[in-house]
């Protein structure tokens, strides 16, 4: 959710910010802004634009703030309060317009705050609850801007994460945060910030990352982090392992269709070092458990949010059939207010690309209080949920920018089936058992490039359905989660309608939509429930909805369905989500492409979902 930015230092700061927001548009793409604050003091140059970060660009153009300026902050927004509109949008500036902030998150009490500050005379401009943020800072006391912020922050509740100049202290931004993710980084002689460390690959030498309660003041070539208390806190700055390369198109046309066709370098990373093929199982260092510890686990509650639950269910049927611990998924949304069951013989893992997701994260917090072994699955290195939980797998799927989570979701079916492996090896599977899986495991890039040899013919078999309004994506077993995922690709995506069933749950009420402007996605690869599913896609046919089906190679029994078929090569059922996803995502891309929709920012979607 929103994008925040910040520079100072010794360079203009307006060309930083804007290719810092544009890094982050993904992040928020209803409206975009800057504050500038220039040497002299006097005053603080906003701009601000409805749209995305190019419309920010052509307000800069038009009317040109201070070039010169070394210190800005900017923001590109995802509304909760109040519309996209320009007086919506961020920086918000207190009534003498010499304070400008911007904000990440949700203001809980801001209703009653804006009372208060009304009552006294204060009058706003905007319907968000964060402009509420600036008139506290200029009201509240202090001898220095960071005062200042501390001291407003106090009566409020909420999650933040901000970044506030003043014309005051020219060259000093202060950020704070609570909830909402925050990296400070350094290099030479300038300090910046930005609400996701992707933004400043390439730029910083070194960043920190802040925890909840943390304020940081930066200046020129420097930052410091203070409690809330104005005590001081060590956040030691490390090297920012992020390859700029890694957060360009690189030449193709949306950042979706890239990350797909990374996929195969992505599970590559994924995998590497962690398969131990002569013993038949996995190392994963960062789960710290010793064989003891995994004997003992007596339950698995997996819990996540959108794609990333969707790998998790897939983590369930793994989890039971090669480590026999029985294990269930949960709504990360729904966990902490359902009070459910976990004990300390309970493992709790959780999944999230961001690792910044807010019902997530808050699942975690549930998990730890209740004393499970808590252990996440992230992609994003130094995220809050990895390090709230201290233990867990990085996915090492590289920046995932595209709004549809595609690399993250096979990398996470990657991680989870080594955990399976892991976990089953000190129970019920044997070496050779496990060598199977070891196998399995290492042919996925394999299986994934022979996908993307297709991307031709998928483009042509979506052109039959571009058009379609609705759809349905059906499978069992292991295809089942796949199914899901199918379908929430292709909605979120190219807005077509679809929805994810099992195979069989179809003629328990949704089969009555069937018609032939109804296209079925059958997922129909070869394992042990392959006849039953032949069997669903002829219910389907019977009722006139056109297939597109999934299938392995050359498999005869799939071709008096229909002739709308992409091929995954032969694997284990276990595996075979790997290759049917990346068809089911080219599918998607390719249906969206053709209904011109905006690939990479779909409407109303953020690709980081910070609050609750
Ligand atoms: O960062 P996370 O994996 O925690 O995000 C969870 C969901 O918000 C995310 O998977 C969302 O469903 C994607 N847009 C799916 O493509």
């Amino acid at each position: 959710m929103c994008g925040i930015i910040g520079f100072t230092g010794q360079a203009p700061a307006l060309s930083f910010l804007l290719d810092g927001l544009r890094r982050m548009e993904y992040r928020g793409y209803d409206s975009a802004g800057v504050a500038l604050c220039g040497a002299s003091g006097d005053r603080l140059d906003i701009r601000r634009a409805v749209g995305n970060v190019s419309e920010l660009e052509k307000a800069v153009a038009e009317n040109p703030p201070d070039r010169s300026a070394r210190c800005g902050i900017g923001h590109t927004r995802w509304a909760t309060h109040g519309a996209p509109s320009e007086r919506n949008a961020h920086p918000h500036v207190s009534p003498s317009g010499k304070i400008a902030i911007v904000h990440n998150g949700i203001i809980d009490n801001f209703a009653e705050l804006k009372a208060r500050l009304a009552a006294t005379g204060h009058v706003f401009n905007s319907d968000t609850d964060s402009e509420v943020l600036a008139h506290l800072v200029e009201e509240a006391a202090g001898n220095t801007l960071a005062e200042k912020v501390m001291a407003a922050l106090t009566p409020v509740r909420g999650t933040y994460g901000i970044a506030v100049v003043s014309c005051d202290w020219p060259g000093v931004i202060v950020v704070a945060r609570k909830g909402s993710p925050i990296a400070v980084g350094i290099a030479g002689s300038a300090a910046m910030v930005a609400s996701d460390p992707a933004a400043l690959a390439g730029r910083a030498e070194r960043v920190a990352y802040l925890d909840d309660g943390d304020v940081a003041i930066l200046t020129p070539g420097s930052f410091e982090v203070r409690s809330l208390a104005n005590t001081p806190v060590d956040r030691p700055a490390s090297p920012l392992d992020i390859d700029p390369a890694a957060v360009e198109k690189g030449g193709f046309e949306h950042f979706m269709l890239k990350e797909i066709f990374e996929q195969p370098e992505a599970l590559e990373n994924c995998l590497r070092g962690r398969l131990l093929p002569d013993e038949g199982t996995a190392k994963l260092s960062g789960l710290r458990l010793g064989p003891r510890e995994m004997a003992s686990l007596c339950n698995i509650v997996v819990t996540a949010c959108g794609t990333s639950y969707y790998a998790g269910l897939h983590g369930v049927y793994a989890f039971e059939q090669f480590a026999g611990i029985p294990s269930r998924i949960e709504q990360a949304a729904e966990f902490r207010y359902r009070n459910p069951i976990v004990s300390p013989d309970t493992a709790l893992v959780s999944l999230s690309q961001s690792g910044e997701t807010a019902d997530t994260l808050a699942a975690v917090r549930e998990a730890k209080r209740k004393g499970a072994l808590v252990l996440s699955i992230c992609n994003v290195v130094g995220s809050t949920i990895a390090r709230e939980a201290g233990r867990g797998v990085y996915l090492h799927a590289g920046p995932e920018i595209g709004v549809a989570s595609t690399k993250a979701f096979l990398c996470q079916v990657a991680a989870l089936e080594m955990m399976a492996l892991l976990l089953g090896r000190t129970r019920r599977l044997s070496g050779a058992e496990g060598a199977i899986v070891v196998k399995a495991l290492e042919s996925t890039p394999e299986l994934v490039r022979a996908v993307l040899a297709q991307n031709d013919r998928i483009a042509t078999i979506a052109e039959k359905y571009a058009s379609a309004n609705d759809a349905f994506f059906i499978g069992r077993g292991y295809q089942y989660p796949a199914a899901l995922e199918g379908a929430l690709k292709l909605k979120e995506i190219s807005y077509v309608h679809a929805e994810g069933y099992h195979a069989a749950e179809l003629k328990h009420g949704p089969i009555a939509l069937l018609e032939p402007a109804v296209p079925v996605v059958a997922l129909a690869p070869q394992g042990p429930e392959h006849d039953k599913t032949l069997a669903n896609i002829q219910e389907c046919r019977a009722r006139s909805a056109p297939v597109v089906a999934i299938a392995t190679e050359s498999d005869p029994a799939i071709r008096a369905f229909t002739e709308d078929i992409i091929e995954v090569p032969p694997c284990p059922d276990f595996i075979a989500a790997v290759p049917v996803v990346v068809a089911e995502q080219l599918f998607a891309y390719h249906v969206a492409r053709l209904r011109g929709e905006p690939i990479d920012r779909p409407r109303n979607l953020a690709k980081s979902v910070t609050v609750e």
